[in-house]
């Protein structure tokens, strides 16, 4: 199949959106569990309600460790194009549960096995928008690929920026960027949202680098198949159960260089991402009078389009909607 349907596109919308509105009543509310279950709920009943035959490829995790979006879980009508479906229900939990930025409700389509299925480990990342498209290559130092990326975007070292998760185990990364003098912007979270912002314009992001999620590799390379950009991965398994994890799934080369086709693969890819708090390049859920604003980026491989879609939901009908879907489900 080459051609998932227009449809889709805006389908893939209509499932951002609710979870994204259901997952920002929890802002701040320091419960990143109920921000993600939330979340979760509002997608898989809009997901059940589209015409597609749908698997979960990518998901909340294996059956026996989530009711919900589990990998495998079949959902849609039943009766349409026959698809794989990847999501991140809410990609930065913790970001809602403290009320910061740049959570985002996530999800693609693609063609039967054009996602990774990916195992649930740690994964190095490197990514960059399309002016720098082919200019990574993670068999390189930091230092080397700094400078490719700084030299295809035409500007000095000193005024690339580098996003890079706060976490311990990138200690060596960023002192390595700051021998380079490059500008770094640490993240409690969120690396679907930073590997899209060095894709998007005046986002003031280049490229990221660092190990996150293989999951929101994935996701974001699924984002990257539209929008022209580069994202490359190897999975980087961290303690005894992520090696057992890579084991478990036979695959043949652990050490293996995952390029963004590699990673989602196939002529169609759709992506839509719903911002929940607000962020480089999404708005997050607001609130006035009788409406909630939503603000999302839906994108179609294929066409290449890229849309930002600005919806306002009624208070009321956004919860009879909800209600409706669930008796559908
Ligand atoms: P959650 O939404 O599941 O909390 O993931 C957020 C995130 O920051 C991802 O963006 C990133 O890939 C991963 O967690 C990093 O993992 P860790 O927090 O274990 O370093």
């Amino acid at each position: 199949m080459a051609d998932l349907g227009r449809e889709l596109t805006l389908e893939a919308v209509r499932i951002t959106e609710p979870a994204a509105i259901a997952a920002a009543e929890k802002v701040g509310a320091g419960d990143s569990d109920g921000a993600d279950q939330a979340a979760v709920d509002a997608m898989r009943r809009v997901l059940n309600q589209v015409q597609i035959v749908g698997t979960v490829v990518i998901g909340e995790g294996e059956k026996d460790e989530a009711p919900m979006l589990y990998i495998g879980e079949q959902v849609g009508t039943g009766c349409g194009p026959a698809v794989d479906i990847a999501v991140d229900p809410l990609e930065g939990t913790t970001i809602v549960a403290e009320g910061r930025q740049n959570a985002l409700c996530v999800l693609a389509i693609g063609e039967r096995g054009g996602f990774l299925n990916a195992p649930d480990v740690y994964m190095m990342k490197m990514a960059v928008g399309p002016r720098a498209a082919g200019a990574i290559d993670l068999r390189k130092s930091v230092s080397a690929n700094c400078k490719a990326v700084a030299k295809a975007l035409g500007k000095p070292m000193q005024y690339l920026t580098v996003v890079v998760l706060d976490r311990p185990r990138h200690q060596k990364i960023i002192a390595e960027l700051r021998s380079l003098a490059v500008r770094i912007k640490l993240i409690s979270d969120g690396d679907v949202s930073a590997a899209l912002s060095t894709a998007v314009p005046d986002t003031g992001v280049d490229m990221l680098i660092g190990i996150g999620g293989s999951t929101e590799g994935v996701l974001a390379a699924a984002a990257m198949r539209c929008l022209g950009g580069q994202i490359q991965g190897r999975l980087q398994p961290i303690g005894a159960d992520q090696v057992k994890r890579i084991k478990a799934m036979k695959i043949a080369d652990p050490d293996r260089i995952y390029n963004t086709a590699d990673l989602a693969a196939g002529d169609d890819v759709i992506f839509s991402a719903t911002g929940v708090t607000d962020g480089d390049f999404l708005k997050g859920v607001r609130y006035g009078e009788h409406w909630i604003y939503t603000h999302s980026m839906v994108l179609r491989a294929k066409t290449g389009t890229v849309r930002f879609v600005q919806a306002q939901h009624r208070y009321e009908k956004a919860r009879v909607n909800d209600r409706d879907a669930g008796r559908t489900a």
